[in-house]
């Protein structure tokens, strides 16, 4: 009777236990690039709905926006209310930067790009007042943009005080200096949250070229990273310029190289400490795998893709626009492993008709068969786009967030593989090459045996 009793008692703890397992489970959001254009606009004319066109047509221009144009705050509005209907409890909100449009800077001016950060900032926090944010900046987060100096200012003064509800006096005093920060992630102890400030290290910014460490940014890095493995802490990095290759663009990076290379050092120094990295910048939905020497998977940036609908104007790029996009991670609490992520989005060209509905875009682990989004999963993810066509053009939708959906061809596998797989320059170079000859042989070689065949029967 009492052995009944006591094993009783061993299943009522163990299910308990096993509930408290499954209890460990734990989600944030991701939003990145939203772009506010405050002089969105609908008019007769197209070219005039939005400043941040520069004078391309707004064909379908509407209440949600245009895909020439950054967001209307009817956009913006309803993104972050979308996240609430959706996760209205995350346990914290990553947010990722560029808060203002795509226009040349003499349309803006310190207090404008001021004006729209502080609007996001109130926003934000009007719609989740006691969610802890951690925000970063983006290239647009300055003015002249993607100038960030690599020494205190008057913009990261007053950044640093607009975000003083979210950041630690330490974190604001970091900031100050280099518009860098770290604590803990949600006051837990052996948990990190690592935010870097990127745009020092882009080449668009003059003012940083010829520095070896702007503003002691990766010395201080390394020292947080190394105090983590010391004090057995696991560790987030976020921010909005990623290193490596935009996979939309063949060859193009955004990095200066000396850079690429410091920070591709930063993460194989230290990846046992670092359990993700989220970026944003691409406005694209993408991830960026990381290897040792050995070849083995170690860590994945994930590249969230942005609120703007905004087509891009790089030169090069066909019809580089994208859905707003918005994201949650899922992620075990005691151990930082990313065990999913879920995208939702807003199809722009059917909320404009039919009201601004968010939907679900998909999930990683169901679209690509993987059991979570560690570096195993997600290089095995990788792997099976680099060679399941069905995964291929899956992974190429949902790219532009279920905005482009032609066929992704050969040299569209090609831009994408090596992009995501290969983070430093020469070995991008290399990925190019293997990648490009495996098409040739798989597409051009049996039609150029046949024409040989033909040109040796002819004769
Ligand atoms: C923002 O969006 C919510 C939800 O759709 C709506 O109720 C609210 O009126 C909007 N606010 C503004 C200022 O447009
Ligand atoms: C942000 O700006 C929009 C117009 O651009 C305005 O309607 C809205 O009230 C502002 N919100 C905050 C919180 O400043
Ligand atoms: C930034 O703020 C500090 C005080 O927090 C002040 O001493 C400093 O002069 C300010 N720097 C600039 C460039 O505005
Ligand atoms: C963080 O935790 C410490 C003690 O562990 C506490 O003193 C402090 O008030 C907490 N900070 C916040 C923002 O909750
Ligand atoms: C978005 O909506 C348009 C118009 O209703 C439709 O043609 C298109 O197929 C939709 N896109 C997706 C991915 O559902
Ligand atoms: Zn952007
Ligand atoms: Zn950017």
């Amino acid at each position: 009777m009492s052995e009944f009793n006591m094993s009783a008692v061993r299943l009522i703890l163990s299910c308990l236990f096993f509930r408290g397992l499954l209890a460990l489970s734990g989600n944030f959001w991701h939003i990145t690039d939203l772009h506010l254009d405050p002089k969105y606009k609908l008019t007769e004319k197209p070219e005039l709905v939005c400043p941040s066109s520069g004078q391309r047509p707004a064909a379908n221009a509407g209440k949600f926006g245009d895909y020439a144009c950054d967001s209307p705050w009817d956009l913006i509005n309803s993104s972050v209310y979308a996240m609430r209907e959706i996760l209205p409890n995350p346990d914290f909100i990553i947010w990722t930067g560029d808060d203002t449009p795509h226009v040349p800077n003499e349309d803006l001016g310190v207090e404008a790009v001021l004006q729209i950060m502080r609007n996001l900032t109130h926003t934000i926090k009007q719609v989740f007042p006691k969610t802890k944010v951690y925000p970063a900046l983006g290239n647009h987060d300055y003015h002249p943009k993607s100038q960030l100096p690599a020494g205190p200012n008057y913009i990261y003064n007053q950044t640093a005080e607009m975000w003083q509800d979210w950041l630690d006096p330490k974190s604001q005093a970091t900031f100050k200096k280099g518009g860098y920060y770290t604590e803990k992630l949600l006051n837990r102890t052996g948990y990190r949250m690592l935010v870097l400030n990127t745009n020092l290290y882009y080449d668009q910014n003059k003012l940083t070229l010829d520095m070896d460490d702007p503003a002691g940014q990766f010395s201080w890095a390394d020292g947080v990273l190394k105090d983590a493995a010391t004090n057995k802490e696991k560790v987030y990095i976020i921010g909005h310029v990623p290193p490596g290759f935009f996979e939309k663009k063949r060859s193009k990076s955004w990095f200066t190289p000396k850079f690429n290379q410091k920070y591709l050092d930063l993460i194989q120094k230290h990846h046992s400490v670092i359990l993700g990295q989220f970026f944003g910048h691409h406005h694209t939905d993408s991830f960026r795998m990381f290897y040792n020497s050995e070849g083995s998977p170690i860590s994945t940036m994930f590249l969230c893709p942005g609120v703007t609908p905004w087509k891009t104007t790089l030169p090069g790029v066909v019809n580089g626009g994208n859905n707003p996009g918005i994201r949650i991670c899922e992620y075990d609490t005691q151990t930082l492993l990313v065990k999913d992520v879920v995208t939702y989005y807003l199809n722009l060209t059917r909320a404009n008709v039919a009201g601004g509905r968010w939907e679900k875009e998909y999930r990683l682990t169901e679209s690509f068969r993987v059991p979570d989004a560690s570096p195993t999963s997600m290089h095995q993810a990788l792997e099976s786009i680099a060679n399941n066509h069905c995964h291929l053009q899956k992974y190429y939708e949902i790219n532009s967030v279920s905005y482009d959906l032609t066929a992704c061809d050969s040299e569209c596998r090609v831009d994408h593989i090596c992009a995501t797989r290969e983070v430093d320059f020469n070995k991008y170079e290399d990925c190019l090459q293997k990648e490009g000859a495996a098409t040739i042989s798989g597409g051009l070689l049996p039609v150029l045996s046949v024409a040989i065949g033909l040109l040796l029967a002819g004769l």
